[in-house]
């Protein structure tokens, strides 16, 4: 053969190693197959690698000069091809990558939702603070109470509706006085409480109290009272007005009108209704009065020595007037208190 014609010929086959190489490198889809594709075209027994090693056989020098020219020529173009595509999968595998490790650091953080303590709660806390402020302290006590504490004590008749089974929930049957039910107010820890501290007795108590009522929208079997007592020399009507205004004008605000109607409770003489206006109309708050010297004499203190006065109100209807809780006719009711789905509650928080 002429060393034109091999020339030729050796051209016509790196042509066809080029194309072949293209094809392979095209192909690709990974950077491990790009190295093994990359190896087997240029690395040691490639096609390249072994036309080199044929070069040393051309005896012309020329044409063995130019073939290795064209052997190099080749190489240099697969090398490009290949450095070329590792770019665009380096590029498309580091893009693969960050899609499938998606956390964005610099997001700000998701917020778990925070609880609060419930309004009933918070209510409590409020009328208690309110009195603590003015030099009561707090008192609890049983819910599991006597019939002795709960109705004789506070001078309630014995033949009073409040202590029959329609009423008052009874836990266990005893002798008169003995028998346990489910405290219906909070006002048996006024016994309890002078029983134990001499006056002067300024407190309040908190607590649930049970009624045998059906849920309706302004009764419930178990709702809450906070009961106060003071009892100290001289305490007149004039302290128990002052006293309670005071607590509604800081409950509602400043301005908050109060009166006090004539009512009656065994434990208290006289008592009274107080009603605050709200919106536009009167509002009864709580029942109160002039501790009665009957309680005094069941727990020993001196009804000549010493005067007091009591309230007992309910946290629900407080907590209801003031967020204005009602049901879609927009009357009154205590029953969202009771749902246990927080998006009811949360509107009043
Ligand atoms: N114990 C009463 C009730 O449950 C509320 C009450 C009224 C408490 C007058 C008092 C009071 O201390 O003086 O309806």
């Amino acid at each position: 053969m002429s060393a034109i014609t091999n020339l030729a010929a050796s051209m016509d086959s790196m042509h066809q190693i080029f194309i072949k190489a293209a094809a392979d490198i095209g192909d690709t889809t990974s950077l491990e197959q790009l190295d093994a594709v990359d190896a087997a075209l240029l690395g040691r027994g490639s096609s390249i690698s072994e036309s080199r090693r044929g070069l040393g056989a051309i005896k012309d020098p020329e044409e063995r000069r130019n073939t290795g020219r064209a052997i190099n020529d080749v190489a240099n173009q697969i090398k490009d091809l290949v450095a070329s595509r590792r770019a665009t999968l380096a590029a498309t595998e580091e893009a693969t990558a960050l899609a499938a490790d998606s956390v964005d650091v610099t997001l700000p953080g998701r917020m778990p939702p925070r609880g609060t303590q419930h309004l009933i709660t918070q209510t409590i806390a409020e009328i208690v603070d309110i009195f603590v402020s003015l030099g009561y302290t707090m008192a609890t006590g049983p819910e599991a109470e006597t019939e002795f504490y709960n109705f004789t004590a506070l001078n309630i008749p014995r033949t009073h509706p409040s202590r029959l089974e329609s009423d008052t929930l009874y836990l266990d049957y005893g002798d008169e006085d003995d028998e346990v039910l489910l405290r219906t107010h909070t006002s048996p820890m006024q016994a309890r409480y002078m029983e134990i501290h001499d006056p002067p007795v300024y407190v309040v108590v908190p607590g649930k109290v049970f009624r045998a009522d059906a849920t309706d929208s302004t009764h419930s079997p178990v709702f809450h009272q906070v009961e106060g007592l003071a009892v100290d020399e001289n305490i007149t009507f004039a302290d128990l007005k002052g006293t309670l205004a005071t607590f509604a004008r800081e409950f509602f605000g400043k301005g908050t009108k109060v009166k006090f109607i004539p009512h009656y409770f065994p434990f208290t003489e006289p008592s009274a209704e107080m009603h605050a206006y709200s919106n536009g109309r009167w509002i009864e708050l709580m029942g109160c009065g002039m501790v009665n010297p009957a309680v005094f004499e069941h727990v020993g203190y001196d009804p000549d020595k010493v005067t007091g006065f009591a309230f007992g109100m309910g946290p629900e209807r407080l907590a209801i007037i003031r967020h204005g809780i009602t049901d879609a006719h927009g009357n009154n009711d205590l029953r969202p208190l009771l749902d246990p789905d927080e998006r009811i509650l949360g509107q009043y928080l």
